[in-house]
C-alpha cells in the first residue's frame, strides 16, 4: 500500500462557492485535512451546459488541478457534474474520487406523505441518473423535481453580501409546491450544492418543507476512505484556485478567509 503524505490535500471541485457546503462539514468532522477548494468560475454556471460540455470540461479540469496539487482524495462537491460526468472523472483520474449526487435515498427515508421534492439545475434535474436514484431508493413515491438556476445566483451573491431578493426563494419554492400533489410535499432534496448555502432564506419561504442534502454523507465517506491516512497536527492554510480572475473574487474573500483558504491563486 502506497503511503499518503500527511500533507496530501482533500481537492474540493465545484462551479463555484457551493461546494462550500460540502467543504464545511467536511472540514467540521476532518479539522486538520489540509484543503484545496476550486471553484470554476470560468465556466460557471454549469446548470445550462450541455452534457457533452460538462463531460469535456469537467475532466479536464480536474486533471490539470490533481496534477498541480497531488490531492489524496477528489470531492467533486457539485451535483451537475456529477450527475453527468462522474464516470468520466473516475477513469480520468488516478486518485480516489467522491461525488455528490442528489440525496434521494435520505429524504424518502424521511418523508411522511410520500411525496418529495427536488430542486436543482436544470441540467441536474433532467439526468437519468436521476430517474436512477428514484427507482432505487423511492420506487413508490411522487418525486417532484424544479430546475431553480436563480438560486445559484442568490447563492454566489448572498456569500458576497450582497441584497437578494426574498422573492427568489419563494419563487423557487413555488415552482415545487404549485406543481400536482405539492400540497402534500414534505421533504426536499437540495440537489444543488448552492443550495444549502441559502437553506435558511428557503425555509423562511416555506416553514413546513424539510430539507435534505448530500454534505453529512459525503464527510462521512471522506471520513471512511482516509481512515488509515495520516494528517497534519495543525490545521494548515487552505488554498482556493479560480479558473477565473483573481481580482474577481473581491467581495467572497471574507467568507473564503473565514473557512481557512488565505492562499488565493488562479489555475
Ligand atoms: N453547485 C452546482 C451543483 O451542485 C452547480 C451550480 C451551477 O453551476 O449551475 O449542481
Amino acid at each position: 500500500m502506497t503511503m499518503v503524505p500527511d500533507i496530501a490535500p482533500l481537492l474540493f471541485f465545484d462551479s463555484g462557492i457551493g461546494g462550500l457546503s460540502v467543504l464545511k462539514a467536511a472540514q467540521a468532522a476532518l479539522l486538520c485535512a489540509p484543503i484545496v477548494f476550486a471553484a470554476d468560475y470560468a465556466g460557471l454556471p454549469y446548470g445550462t451546459k450541455t452534457e457533452a460540455e460538462i463531460s469535456a470540461r469537467v475532466p479536464a479540469l480536474l486533471g490539470r488541478l490533481v496534477e498541480r496539487h497531488q490531492p489524496r482524495l477528489v470531492i467533486i462537491a457539485c451535483n451537475t457534474a456529477c450527475t453527468i460526468a462522474l464516470g468520466h472523472v473516475r477513469a480520468a483520474l488516478n486518485v480516489p474520487v467522491v461525488g455528490t449526487v442528489p440525496a434521494i435515498k435520505p429524504a424518502a427515508e424521511s418523508s411522511q406523505t410520500g411525496v418529495i421534492g427536488l430542486l436543482g439545475t436544470a441540467a441536474t434535474v433532467r439526468q437519468v441518473y436521476v430517474d436512477e436514484l428514484q427507482a432505487d431508493h423511492a420506487p413508490h413515491m411522487r418525486l417532484l423535481r424544479h430546475a431553480a438556476p436563480e438560486l445559484v445566483r442568490a447563492a454566489e451573491a448572498k456569500m458576497r453580501g450582497e441584497f437578494v431578493n426574498p422573492a427568489i426563494y419563494a419563487r423557487a419554492m413555488a415552482g415545487l409546491i404549485e406543481q400536482p400533489f405539492g400540497e402534500r410535499l414534505d421533504v426536499t432534496v437540495l440537489g444543488c450544492t448552492h443550495f444549502p448555502l441559502v437553506e435558511e432564506e428557503l425555509l423562511a419561504a416555506a416553514p413546513h418543507m424539510r430539507f435534505v442534502d448530500g454534505a453529512a454523507g459525503i464527510a462521512r465517506r471522506i471520513c471512511h476512505l482516509t481512515k488509515d491516512q495520516n494528517w497534519p497536527e495543525k490545521p494548515a492554510d487552505g488554498v482556493f484556485v479560480t479558473t477565473g480572475e483573481v481580482s474577481a473574487l473581491g467581495s467572497l474573500l471574507p467568507a473564503l478567509f473565514s473557512l481557512g483558504m488565505t492562499q488565493i491563486t488562479s489555475l
